[in-house]
């Protein structure tokens, strides 16, 4: 546990709620068990596919564990809509008002402003834009997720029940179904693995790794330089206190980074295997 040198245990922000971790992390190992057994279904014909068919027990075995992956990956994301109901009638009240909130995750005008401003930042021609709960950037990886479940999560259900979805649809409809669910799944997979870890963890304010979303703290320090209006207003309101708990002892931070390291590992190799047989072995 980290101590000040006067005393008493540092506090943290918590960001993130124990249900929110946890989600986060079934969500990372059904991904990455998703992309793993999908590529290995899908570029069977390269060497890294044999490898690894042979450790999930065969191709027809990488197929159930594809299939287990998405029951989890739809099961948290069932769960997560019923979270964000709860939240809704607990802290709003309202759709409306919980959609209008400065801390709403639906895009509005000042990620417009945060990103022109973000531009010219970038460019040395003004301020880091100050930016609240969810900065445009975080709002737009977890809209991935909406997007990647209505196309992915249809068509893989679709490729999953035939027989069911051909009582309602022509049966063409299946071999167009495994294209979409073949093509959104190599944009899926390079785009959380490329543009979703640069903005988490390779860029140069979190590199090599942000841990947030797996600890939920985040040193108070960190929180004033990340999200300076979120911190103005919860001093403001004097709620700050209330969100402030103990920080992790060092074992449980190193184990969050082995699980972190294995992740992008994984992610990044999915990378490089995806181009290689892009460019050197399509069929
Ligand atoms: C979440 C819901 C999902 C469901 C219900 C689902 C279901 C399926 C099913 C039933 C198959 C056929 C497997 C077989 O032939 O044994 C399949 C294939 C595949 N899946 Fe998924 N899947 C889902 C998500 C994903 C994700 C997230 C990815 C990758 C990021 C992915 C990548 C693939 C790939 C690459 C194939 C092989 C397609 C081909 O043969 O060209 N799937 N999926």
């Amino acid at each position: 546990m980290g101590t000040t040198e006067t005393g008493p245990p540092e506090k943290e922000f918590l960001r993130f709620t124990r249900l929110n971790r946890t989600l986060h992390i079934v969500l990372v190992v059904s991904f990455l068990s998703l992309a793993l057994t999908g590529m290995t279904l899908k570029f069977a014909y390269t060497g890294w596919a044999s490898t690894l068919s042979r450790l999930f027990g065969g191709f027809e075995s990488a197929g159930h564990i594809h299939r287990m992956a998405a029951f989890a990956m739809i099961t948290i994301f069932i769960v997560h809509l019923v979270d964000v109901w709860r939240l809704r009638k607990r802290e709003y009240g309202s759709w409306f008002r919980m959609l209008k909130s400065p801390d709403t995750m639906i895009f509005n005008r000042k990620d417009l402003q945060d990103l022109t401003g973000n531009l010219k930042w970038f460019l040395g021609r003004g301020p880091r834009p100050q930016y609240g709960r969810w900065t445009y950037w975080e709002k737009f990886d977890y809209f991935a997720v909406f997007w990647g479940m209505a196309v992915i999560g249809s068509t893989g259900l679709m490729l999953w029940f035939p027989e069911f979805f051909t009582l309602l649809l022509p049966g063409w409809v299946i071999n167009v179904a495994t294209i979409i669910h073949s093509d959104e799944a190599l944009l899926a997979a390079g785009f959380i693995f490329t543009v979703h870890f640069f903005n988490t963890h390779l860029r140069p304010e979190k590199f090599p790794m942000d841990i947030v979303v797996f600890s939920g703290r985040m040193p108070l320090e960190e929180f004033k330089r990340d999200k300076p209006l979120e911190y103005e207003e919860l001093v403001r309101t004097g709620t700050l206190e209330k969100h402030l708990v103990e920080s992790y002892p060092p074992v449980v931070i190193r184990a969050i980074r082995a699980f972190g390291w294995t992740a992008l590992t994984i992610g990044l190799s999915v990378v490089v295997w995806i181009i290689y047989a892009m460019i050197f072995a399509y069929r």
